[in-house]
């Protein structure tokens, strides 16, 4: 069993063979049933309505059976320790996908003294499975990373920390966080960065929208509220204005065969136009397809490894 809580722990082959392995899931389907009569279990006391349904279809269509729990539904709720939970899950699950208001460190507490798999289905502080279907539709679009610029435009959030690890371990990957001043990506996940990069990361932080060097190969943008969390400053909204994509920001970033993607949901006319989520330029319909096919490659390597 191997956890998948935070793309620190991968190794730049990992995370190639895992996104690849999703790029084929995507390409041929199912040939194999690698997960027959393996449980997995699905707690999320979040809202979601991507990744625990691509992972219920994942797992389900590798030949797993699965349980779900919502908010209320683990003793969790009435004082039962983190550890304690995964202690006694490990007996009766192979892998558990969580997504829950704790931190990364809070999903190793129940990995700990476990015999089960643990998966982050997003934390506070880090999407890992995201960034996996995120970096598959870039592949199954230019066929390699290999010297393709992303930029990622908006608040420094879960999936933007995850696209950042994931480039430190993605040579030839350039990544461009266009943040408003802020609402950064925060200064540990860049040291992080730095050191699974061992320096050579091609990750920049930018707050101005006119100092990136275009063209770029992909946008992509996340919604402002991430998650529905609201934000302090009444006054936010105005940081976040010149962070729209629209039609006029693709003109200035664009090449012809430049991409758009967005992680999803969207709130249409706020972080971005109905005609560039609707667009021709747009592959964020076919990255959500990858969210399932990314949790096929995290569930069977997870729970296959030796
Ligand atoms: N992108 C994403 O994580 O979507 P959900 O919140 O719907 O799972």
């Amino acid at each position: 069993m191997s956890n998948l809580i935070s793309l620190t722990d991968l190794t730049p082959t990992d995370l190639a063979d895992l996104v690849s392995r999703a790029v084929r899931f995507g390409r041929v389907g199912v040939r194999e049933k690698t997960l027959t009569d393996r449980s997995v279990g699905i707690y999320f006391s979040k809202s979601s309505t991507r990744t625990r349904t691509a992972f219920w279809a994942a797992a389900t269509r590798l030949g797993a059976h699965v349980i779900t729990y919502g908010t209320d539904d683990l003793q969790l709720t009435t004082g039962e320790t983190l550890e304690d939970t995964g202690r006694v899950l490990g007996e009766y699950l192979d892998a558990l996908v969580i997504r829950t208001n704790g931190d990364v460190e809070e999903m190793r507490r129940i990995g700990t003294a476990s015999r089960l798999a643990v998966v982050n289905a997003l934390s506070s502080d880090e999407h890992p499975t995201q960034a996996i279907a995120d970096l598959a539709a870039l592949t199954e679009e230019f066929g390699s990373l290999d010297r393709r610029h992303l930029l990622v435009v908006g608040e420094g959030n879960s999936s933007s920390c995850a696209l950042a690890l994931a480039a430190a371990l993605t040579p030839g990957l350039r990544v461009t966080l266009l943040c408003p001043a802020g609402y950064e990506v925060p200064k540990d996940i860049l040291g992080a960065v730095d050191l699974l990069g061992e320096g050579r990361a091609r990750v920049e932080q930018i707050t101005n929208p006119s100092l990136v060097q275009g063209p770029v190969d992909a946008v992509y943008t996340s919604r402002w509220q991430t998650m529905g969390v609201p934000k302090e400053d009444p006054e936010w909204l105005t940081a976040f204005e010149a962070f729209r994509v629209d039609d006029n920001f693709l003109g200035k970033v664009a090449a012809p065969h430049t991409v758009f993607l967005h992680d999803l949901p969207a709130v249409r006319g706020q972080e971005v136009t109905d005609t560039v989520l609707d667009g021709a330029r747009s592959r964020a319909w076919r990255q959500a397809h990858h969210k399932m096919t990314a949790a096929m490659a995290v569930l069977e390597w997870c729970v296959t490894m030796p």
